[in-house]
């Protein structure tokens, strides 16, 4: 047993778990006056305020509290689970985002300018500037954070990027696929061959995933098949760019691949529609709130520490569950293309995430505050579904089942809005709501001044 904090006064929690107080059919568990019990790195209790002297003390076994906490009235909700971010580069692209605005298209090719820049900088340069966007993430609530390489794309500059994302974080993704670099222009099968071959061989040990760019001016979707075969025979777990900036066939490529989860999603045919949607038949989505422990796909027991373990060591990819569409808002606010159409998909069953694909190309934001608003005022997703997706679908995207949610076992990652509901998520944008944030238990500090 670690430390134990008591937070009371929470006017409305959010715990996407059935548990005391909540309401059947409810994916988000939502819980009025309510209160969490944090022992550790874990959740030891959440429920309504008035039975928490039961709860805690049965769980306790009659000890109390080390210390309480009283929110006073504030809402809670799960730390954010954001589950796409490119954060080892250097350099930024403010005039390219300012040509944009003025009426340039965004096009892959710019991937190319950070290469350069993150070829250039020393590891120390990169490890800084992860470190600042991480910080920077973790101050608007985000506990769980993945990361991509791809700013590198030669053997020794991805393995040093994901050698540094894993510094940070378990949740690492090796995106060698990430657009042909400039040396090897006009030869990219030879230079798939070079990514299934020798840098994968040095990214794998560091990375828990594999991701490709399957887009005109990226990888086709053969090459783009290549690249997740040859991860997925490495171990790792799949996830997918696809339909950015055109229809295409990455979406269904991912879902016959088992893809934990597909991003972007924004020109999306019928077919693909119907092969997410039907990926997820019988598994928990936000129609089932998922428990920690629970199996959550279909003939896919995966039990805590079975994915990711306490200790935090990365394990293989295991468990057939279906392809979460992450959906990234961030990139159509800053490149000026139409939003995904989240309800069509919603109605369709398809289990949705939303993640802030924090780069410094197409979206430049690590708020998950603002992917929420933005989902809600411009994609049609209600509060409570939005909410859902950036805590709950990001750890489904991620194949978790201890983050992204406030149950018994799970990781105690929790935020405190300054506001009474988390409908002020979209209803207050831009301000700085997150009030305090616990991650695995322990407060996190605010973002120290350079
Ligand atoms: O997810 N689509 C590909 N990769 C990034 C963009 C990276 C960049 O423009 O630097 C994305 O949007
Ligand atoms: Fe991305």
């Amino acid at each position: 047993m670690g430390r134990t904090t008591l937070v009371t006064g929470i006017a409305e929690l959010t715990t996407n778990a059935a548990g005391p107080g909540t309401r059947d059919g409810d994916p988000t568990g939502l819980v009025a006056d309510a209160a969490v019990l944090l022992d550790g790195d874990r959740v030891a209790w959440a429920g309504p305020e008035r039975e928490a002297r039961d709860g805690v003390g049965h769980a306790l076994g009659g000890r109390p509290p080390d210390a309480t906490v009283d929110a006073g009235g504030r809402a809670a909700l799960p730390g954010f689970v954001d589950p796409h971010t490119h954060l080892v580069f250097a350099g930024d692209r403010a005039g390219e985002f300012e040509a944009r605005m003025a009426g340039t298209p965004y096009a892959a090719g710019g991937i190319r300018t950070t290469v350069a820049a993150t070829r250039a900088a020393s590891d120390d340069a990169l490890r800084a500037g992860l470190a600042r966007h991480v910080a920077q993430a973790l101050a608007q609530g985000t506990t769980t954070i993945e990361t991509k390489s791809g700013y590198g794309l030669t053997v020794e500059d991805e393995a040093r990027a994901v050698r540094i994302a894993r510094e940070v974080t378990d949740e690492v993704t090796f995106l060698g696929a990430h657009v042909v670099p400039p040396e090897a222009a006009g030869r990219a099968d030879e230079y798939v061959d070079l990514v299934c071959g020798d840098m994968l061989a040095a990214c794998a040990p560091h990375a828990r995933w594999v991701d490709a760019f399957c887009e005109t001016g990226a990888f086709t979707p053969d090459q783009t098949r290549r690249v997740l075969e040859a991860g997925a025979a490495a171990g790792l777990g799949v996830r997918v760019h696809a339909s950015q900036l055109g229809p295409g066939d990455g979406v269904r490529l991912a879902v016959e691949l088992d893809a934990a989860s597909v991003d972007h999603c924004t020109y999306l045919a019928p077919a693909d529609v119907e092969a997410l949607a039907g990926s997820w038949d019988g598994a928990a989505g936000p129609g089932g709130a998922v428990e920690p422990g629970r199996a959550v796909g279909p003939g896919g027991a995966v039990g805590r520490g079975g994915a990711v373990g306490r200790g935090g060591a990365v394990g293989p990819v295991a468990g057939r569950r279906g392809t979460v569409a992450t959906l990234l808002p961030g990139v159509e606010f800053s490149t000026r293309q139409p939003y995904p159409d989240a309800r069509r998909l919603l109605d369709a069953g398809v289990v949705l995430a939303l993640a802030s694909d924090c780069n410094p190309g197409s979206s430049y934001t690590s708020s998950m505050p603002l992917c929420v608003a933005l989902a809600v005022r411009e994609m049609r997703m209600t509060v409570a579904e939005a909410v859902w997706a950036a805590t709950a679908g990001g750890a489904l995207a991620l194949r978790r089942d201890d983050v992204g949610l406030l149950a018994p076992g799970a990781r105690a990652d929790l935020v405190l809005l300054d506001a009474p509901s988390r409908v002020h998520l979209a209803y207050r944008p831009g301000v700085p709501l997150v009030a305090a944030v616990w991650q695995s238990g322990v407060r996190v500090p605010p973002t120290p001044a350079p």
